[in-house]
């Protein structure tokens, strides 16, 4: 039995509302459903929630849902006539006092008035992810007064970025603050938090969230210079969060598009090592917005992200507000799936040279290390309260499944985001010690995962409940009497 490792987030949209678009989506390899908090009611969200709970509970799958928080993007405001056309050389003034609505060929409002203390003659800035480049030549009380640099259209409310990052803008705002309460209501089980510029932005969501009775794990988006400007930045904020996302869009604007490939790479290293999930984004698999087949360097784009090892790829547009949805799922599904068949995907170093930290973490590597050099072992069960021990166990690249055997509903969820790992819902405190083993097994005999004469790797703590409690690993023998 072959599983796709490689976990498909997708942004769902107008494209993918649907109960049929839905539908279609999760039967074609959907692990997690986005909803994006910049677009949309909360009631159009909740919709989709249920919708995407109730289909996938049809199909007996486990889909988890991620909730993105806009953040503090930095945007210009309206034209009187939605959008003007800027030639190189031209002077266009960026101001926090000129009307909201009415922007003309020589100046546009700012939501953000910051922008003016935040910027000095000589900066750079990129609009419209970087489509038109404008530097700072003269600052004024209330606004900038910029030459044109790279020419093009501008229309309504596109996004300002300052080259090397560095603008001030706290990332939690209002609408923030009140979509990480919506976000508790709905029992997200994941919530990414824009623009973070270290791990106090991220302890400050972690409290809200905790404050408004939220249980998600939080992702933080990596998408400003600061917080890859050096490794102990970006470990912090990693460490401050239990998952992280390579948010390539702001992220390539504010250190430009030829030191991405290197952060990328980086920034699912570091995930890795540091025992976090880690999810690789933004135009995948852009040109299928428009055509039902990507390019070959898209596909290469996802091949490589799998290459390396991150848990997930995602979609944004392409499935939000696409042609074609449901063939971009297929398509990432296929590539990963070629991908994972290359020898570096199910090698690994195994962190030799490393120690541990936790007892559970060296029981889940050392059952990696056996799985990954004992032939006949072909799958994994991690009894886990949280998902916490399968997490750590994906972390180590291998072609051995990963089962996560959890009875609650948060844990199944959650795990749909790791690489390799696939959920059972299972109690074992519902059934004598002695027979929990079993039962265990009879779980992938009954899915065709293993057969007699298999071997399986499963591990648990002392007693069944209690996250961190994992000390035991026990190779079973598929056929033979268990206790
Ligand atoms: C289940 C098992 C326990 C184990 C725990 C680990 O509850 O029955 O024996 O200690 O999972 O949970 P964790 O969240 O750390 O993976
Ligand atoms: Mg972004």
């Amino acid at each position: 039995m072959t599983f796709r490792r490689t976990k498909i987030v997708a942004t769902l949209g107008p494209a993918s509302s649907s109960p049929e678009v839905l539908e279609q989506l999760i039967l074609a390899g959907l692990d997690v459903a986005r909803l994006n908090f910049s677009h949309g009611t909360p009631d159009d969200h909740k919709a989709r929630a249920s919708l995407v709970r109730e289909l996938a509970a049809k199909h007996g799958r486990h889909v988890a849902l991620l909730g993105d928080l806009q953040g503090p993007k930095i945007r210009i405001a309206k034209f009187e006539n939605k959008r003007i056309e800027l030639k190189d050389g031209d002077l266009f003034r960026l101001s926090s006092s000129h009307s909201r609505t009415a922007g003309t060929q020589e100046v546009v409002g700012i939501d953000y008035p910051a922008l003016i203390q935040d910027c000095d003659v000589g900066d750079e800035l990129l609009l419209d992810d970087g489509r038109v480049v404008m530097r700072v030549e003269l600052k004024g009380a209330d606004e900038l007064h910029c030459r044109v640099l790279i020419g093009g259209p501008l229309s309504d409310n596109k996004g300002i970025n300052r080259r090397g990052g560095g603008l001030t803008a706290p990332a939690l705002t209002e609408k923030d603050k009140a979509d990480i309460k919506v976000a508790a209501e709905m029992d997200l089980d994941y919530l990414a938090v824009s623009f973070p510029r270290d791990a106090a932005d991220m302890d400050y969501a972690r409290r809200l969230l905790t404050e408004a009775g939220g249980t998600a794990w939080l992702v933080a988006k990596i998408e400003r210079a600061e917080a890859v400007a050096d490794d102990e930045a970006l470990d912090g904020l990693i460490r401050a969060s239990d998952a992280v996302m390579v948010a390539r869009g702001d992220l390539a604007v504010e250190i430009g598009d030829a030191e991405l490939v290197g952060i990328q790479k980086k920034i699912i290293a570091h995930a890795r090592r540091l025992n976090k999930a880690v999810i690789t984004a933004t135009q995948m698999m852009e040109s299928m917005i428009h055509s039902p087949m990507p390019t070959r360097a898209e596909v290469s784009d996802v091949a490589n992200a799998a290459l390396d090892y991150t848990d997930a790829v995602m979609l944004s547009a392409e499935s939000a507000a696409g042609e074609y949805p449901v063939e971009a799922v297929q398509a990432m599904a296929r590539v990963c799936l070629g991908a994972e068949k290359h020898p570096t995907s199910k090698q690994s170093s195994h962190r030799l040279g490393r120690t541990f930290e936790r007892c559970d973490e060296s029981i889940a590597l050392a059952t990696m290390y056996t799985a990954n050099h004992f032939p006949g072992v072909k799958a994994i069960i991690s009894l886990t309260e949280s998902g916490y021990s399968p997490l750590i166990m994906s972390r180590i690249r291998s072609s051995i499944p990963i089962f996560a055997f959890t009875p609650h509903r948060e844990a199944q969820a959650r795990v749909a985001l790791f690489r390799g790992v696939y959920t059972v819902p299972f109690d074992p405190a519902s059934l004598p010690a002695n027979k929990v083993s079993q039962a265990a097994v009879d779980e992938l005999l009954k899915r065709g995962v293993v057969e007699p004469g298999d071997w399986v790797i499963l591990t648990k703590g002392d007693s069944y409940h209690g996250t961190g409690g994992t000390n035991t690993m026990k190779i079973l023998h598929v056929g033979d009497p268990m206790v």
